[in-house]
């Protein structure tokens, strides 16, 4: 984990105990009311702000019958639980500028550019210049949203439409994975101007949440929606090669360790939501053919075929969403395993993840340790990148992407320098 830089003696608004925080969430969706209830279990006061009528408290009833079942389950007591719900108050407002003072606001409206920009130009009038801004955009630069980016795909994303913020330093991501209340990773991110002070103060915060905090600037992606597209792509394009039915590469990379395959996996996200995370780090990273989406999944998309939530997506599921034509062909797996690269789903996607995973850290987005945690939390991976480089070697990572370069040209392959 990243060590906290804060200066001794810089103070916070992040500082303060529990009880002298109070926190706003904007957005009661999934992720909003997850965040508020870990909020609200850490001690501090919540208003939960939706602008839709009657969201924020449809959440917190939710919050309250999802508490009953844990304390029926002795999970929490009931004096507890009936605390925690006691601390989250709900607001109904367009308006962010009638949001009560807080000393920390953590965003979760819509995936939005414009909506988010406008909701901090509102927060930075209304809220004391000390009050933390915090988003939990998965695919947002932050600079963007602060109004900083002044180049490139950030500058086209501010549209003209508002003016930056004129304390862009309180501006930061906290990245919480749904489920908020039981994922442990948290991804702090920062942007140019955000104060290391106040990143500092964040990770220490989200930490005495009972989370992971790793660090990482606000790259496409961040750590894992970045580093993880690879496990999706190459399954995806060895499958429409021929090279290997959806079912059998499930099962070798289960196999070697990972939870799903993936393409049980993606039908279970979405592939709509899977293709949507997808085509926005390509487009972010300049089109980097790295990151092109695959014309199997688009295609998939466009036929409706949207996973389990369609009944139909790589496979066809019946109404308990159990797979009906998910078969592996054992022998094939075992035959492509350990075999030239281009068509072992294993060494293929491994030799990507590490590649994706020294990048981001040549590049100085991250740290080593941070991304190992960030994927084994953040996607239940066996191992991290850099816990397969070292078992199986850079140049043994370095020839494999350069096997796969000569087969597939066109730079998807071309290994970080770092290797
Ligand atoms: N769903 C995930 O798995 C996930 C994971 C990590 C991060 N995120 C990010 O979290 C954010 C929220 O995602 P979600 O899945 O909870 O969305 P959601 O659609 O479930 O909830 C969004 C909520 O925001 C409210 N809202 C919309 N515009 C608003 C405005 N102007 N002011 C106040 N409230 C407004 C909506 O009424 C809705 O209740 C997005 O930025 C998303 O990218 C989502």
């Amino acid at each position: 984990m990243t060590q906290s830089t804060q200066t001794p003696g810089a103070h916070t608004a992040l500082d303060a105990a529990p009880a002298q925080l109070p926190v706003a969430v904007i957005g009661a969706g999934a992720m909003g009311s997850g965040i508020a209830q870990v909020a609200a279990q850490a001690g501090h006061p919540v208003v939960l702000v939706d602008s839709q009528d009657g969201a924020a408290d449809r959440a917190v009833a939710k919050l309250a019958g999802t508490f009953d079942t844990l304390v029926s389950k002795g999970r929490v007591t009931r004096e507890d639980a009936d605390a925690t719900l006691a601390r989250i108050t709900t607001h109904t407002t367009r308006d962010m500028t009638t949001v009560p003072p807080v000393g920390l606001v953590i965003e979760a409206v819509v995936e939005q550019i414009d909506v988010k920009r406008a909701i901090f130009r509102q927060l930075e009038e209304a809220q004391a210049p000390t009050t933390v801004l915090a988003t939990n955009t998965s695919s947002l630069s932050i600079d963007a949203i602060s109004g900083e980016a002044t180049t490139g795909h950030d500058a086209a994303l501010h549209g003209g439409v508002s003016p930056a913020l004129a304390h862009p330093g309180r501006v930061l991501g906290l990245h919480f994975f749904n489920p908020p209340a039981l994922m442990k990773l948290v991804e702090v991110i920062n942007g140019a101007a955000s104060d290391p002070d106040i990143l500092a103060a964040a990770t220490d915060l989200v930490r005495r949440w009972g989370k992971t905090p790793v660090r990482c600037t606000s790259t496409p992606g961040f750590i894992v929606n970045r580093v993880a597209r690879p496990f999706y792509g190459e399954a995806q394009r060895m499958v429409a090669d021929g090279i290997v039915d959806a079912a059998t590469v499930d099962l070798a990379l289960r196999g070697a360790g990972f939870r799903m395959g993936p393409m049980e996996l993606t039908d279970l996200i979405g592939q709509d939501v899977n293709y949507a995370v997808g085509e926005s780090v390509w487009h972010q990273t300049g089109q980097d053919p790295r990151y092109e989406p695959t014309a199997y999944q688009r295609d998939l998309v466009r036929e409706g075929r949207l996973g389990r939530k369609s009944g139909h997506g790589v496979f066809r599921y019946d109404d308990s969403g159990t797979p009906l034509d998910a078969t592996p062909d054992e022998d094939l797996a075992a035959r492509l395993v350990g075999g030239p690269v281009a068509s072992d789903p294993v060494a293929r996607t491994i030799a990507m993840l590490v590649n994706e995973g020294v990048d981001l850290v040549h590049r100085g987005e991250a740290t080593a340790e941070d991304v190992d945690t960030a994927m084994k939390l953040g996607t239940n991976y066996p191992k991290g990148p850099f816990e397969w480089l070292a078992e199986i070697g850079g140049g043994t990572v370095r020839a494999q992407l350069e096997e796969l370069d000569a087969a597939y040209p066109g730079g998807r392959y071309r290994p970080s320098e770092a290797l």
